[in-house]
């Protein structure tokens, strides 16, 4: 079964909380979720593996681990899933960048997918699937399941906040994917939006409306 991860780290949580504030504007939100899907990359890397190498130092050899070289693949929904790419590129900077355009019928609330290009070896890659905003889990399951239909086996899935709902939805559709999350919020109002949430994630990053 898979898990989810919140991440309680003080620095995530202090600058959650200033995305969430209404008055924060596009150029400061854009770069508050840069900064905090690094750190959330940080976080999210804790069990890569690791091969031990000998260095010279300057006064000995030095028996020292570098990764071991998994590959990585980061897959953002479109579009606000662009806003967390360039956080984590910073500290995984060899990772390949699959997109996949997806938006939410503002009718049905089913998403709708029109976008896809991943790439070549994503079955040999570790992904994680990357969108700020988890509400009614639709967007993430269909993503997820696209996903596996091209191959991929091993999948994460980050957001920056999480419904109850979006959680249950991707669990139950995907029982072997770990989330994590900056913020578990309480519920979905009548149009799915998260509550207290922070808003439309696109609009707020784009400066659209
Ligand atoms: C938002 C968000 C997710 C989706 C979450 O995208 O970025 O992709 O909604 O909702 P769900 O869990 O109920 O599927 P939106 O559809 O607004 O598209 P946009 O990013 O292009 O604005
Ligand atoms: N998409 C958003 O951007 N915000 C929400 O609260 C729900 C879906």
């Amino acid at each position: 079964m898979g898990n989810l991860y919140v991440f309680d780290h003080p620095l995530i949580q202090h600058k959650l909380t200033h995305i969430r504030d209404k008055r924060t504007g596009t150029k400061e939100f854009r770069e508050l979720v840069d900064e905090v899907a690094a750190l959330m990359a940080y976080e999210i890397t804790r069990d890569m593996p690791l091969r031990e190498v000998e260095v010279e130092t300057p006064v000995a050899t030095a028996k020292c681990k570098v990764l071991a070289g998994k590959k990585i693949g980061l897959v953002p929904i479109l579009r606000a899933g662009l806003g967390m790419v360039d956080g984590i590129l910073k500290l995984i900077p060899t990772a390949k960048v699959g997109h996949l355009g997806m938006y939410r019928d503002p009718e049905t609330l089913e998403p709708v997918m029109y976008y896809s290009k991943m790439p070549s070896d994503i079955g040999e890659r570790d992904l994680i699937v990357i969108d700020p905003m988890l509400a009614t889990g639709g967007s993430a399951a269909a993503a997820i399941t696209e996903l596996k239909k091209m191959g991929a086996r091993n999948i994460k899935l980050m957001c920056l906040i999480a419904a109850p709902e979006g959680v249950k939805r991707v669990h139950a559709e995907h029982d072997d994917i770990d989330i994590y999350a900056a913020a578990v919020d309480e519920r979905l109002n009548e149009k799915s939006y998260i509550v207290p949430g922070l808003g439309d994630a696109g609009d707020r990053l784009f400066g659209t409306k």
